[in-house]
């Protein structure tokens, strides 16, 4: 079992809900950790709320450098990196096509930079983190985890092609990296898994139209969203407990998966 006492974890998107939620729970538990995100006033105000066993950086996942310099920033400020949490990620929904009630043609199609902008952000920026922060756990010696982070949309949601392609993308991941590491030797001190949360209650979700995020509820059998501090816990339990590797691991209140039309 691995402790969560002074180790590093590294969190884009980590002044959003759930990113934040997870530093509060590492920070509380004797943890350090590196926060990566583009909102600079929400990162200023993370810092400050959680201390000085945290380092801030201004960072846009889809850059390369940006990524480089968010991984050397944990190694030079703490010395290592044991947990990677890419957690960083949009929606933008909308229908691949769209058709006119009267006349049955299409009258709307998702642009292009809709779909892109979700597959840079949620896919892209999540191998660039990875690959930069992989780079520095391997030559640095550390031992650890990369949680990515999928959702119940990665089994089809309609409404959410870019973003249900890129949560299907992090399922997969950790199987591939899990079997990469395995062949190079490094499976042993570098795991990887994933977290696929339903509906969670942070500023993503709540920022719905409320009428579908009623309709939603009505069929969370726990009655309720998960809480971010639920999504945290677990991915504490799957770094503390190293005998999970290469799967992904659903949070989601009962909800029946599947896609429905
Ligand atoms: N909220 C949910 O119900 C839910 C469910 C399943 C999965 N997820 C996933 O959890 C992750 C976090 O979601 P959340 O609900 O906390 O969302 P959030 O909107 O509260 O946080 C996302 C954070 O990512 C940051 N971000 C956006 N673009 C960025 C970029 N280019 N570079 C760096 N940072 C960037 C935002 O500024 C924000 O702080 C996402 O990957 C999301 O897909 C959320």
């Amino acid at each position: 079992m691995l402790e969560i006492k002074d180790s590093v974890a590294v969190i884009t998107g980590g002044s959003g809900g759930i990113g934040m939620a997870l530093a509060r729970y590492w920070t509380s538990r004797g943890g350090k950790v590196v926060l990566a995100d583009i909102a600079e006033a929400a990162l200023a105000g993370a810092a400050r709320e959680i201390g000085s066993e945290t380092v801030t950086v201004l960072c846009d996942v889809t850059k390369e450098e940006d990524c480089a310099r968010l991984a050397d920033t944990a190694v030079e400020r703490f010395g290592k990196i044991n947990l990677v949490a890419p957690f960083a990620g949009i929606i933008m929904d909308g229908m691949l096509v769209s058709t006119d009630r009267d006349t049955g043609k299409v009258n709307r199609k998702m642009p292009l930079e809709v779909f892109r902008k979700v597959i840079d952000i949620n896919l892209t920026g999540v191998f660039l983190t990875v690959r930069e922060c992989v780079e520095r756990m391997v030559n640095n010696g550390c031992r650890g985890l990369i949680c990515f982070i999928s959702s119940t949309g990665s089994l089809g949601t309609a409404g959410q092609i870019n973003y249900s392609s890129t949560k299907a993308a992090m399922s997969v991941m950790p199987k591939v990296l899990t079997a990469e590491f395995f062949r190079r030797g490094l499976a042993d001190r570098i795991r990887c898994a994933a977290v696929a949360p339903g509906y969670v209650g942070t500023d993503m979700v709540k920022g719905m139209n409320q009428k579908a995020l009623e309709k939603i509820l009505g069929e969370v059998p726990i009655g309720r969203l998960i809480e971010p501090e639920e999504v945290a816990s677990l991915v504490g339990e799957i770094y503390r407990n190293e005998a999970l590797a290469g799967e992904t691991f659903f949070i989601h209140g009962g909800l029946r998966l599947g896609s429905r039309g």
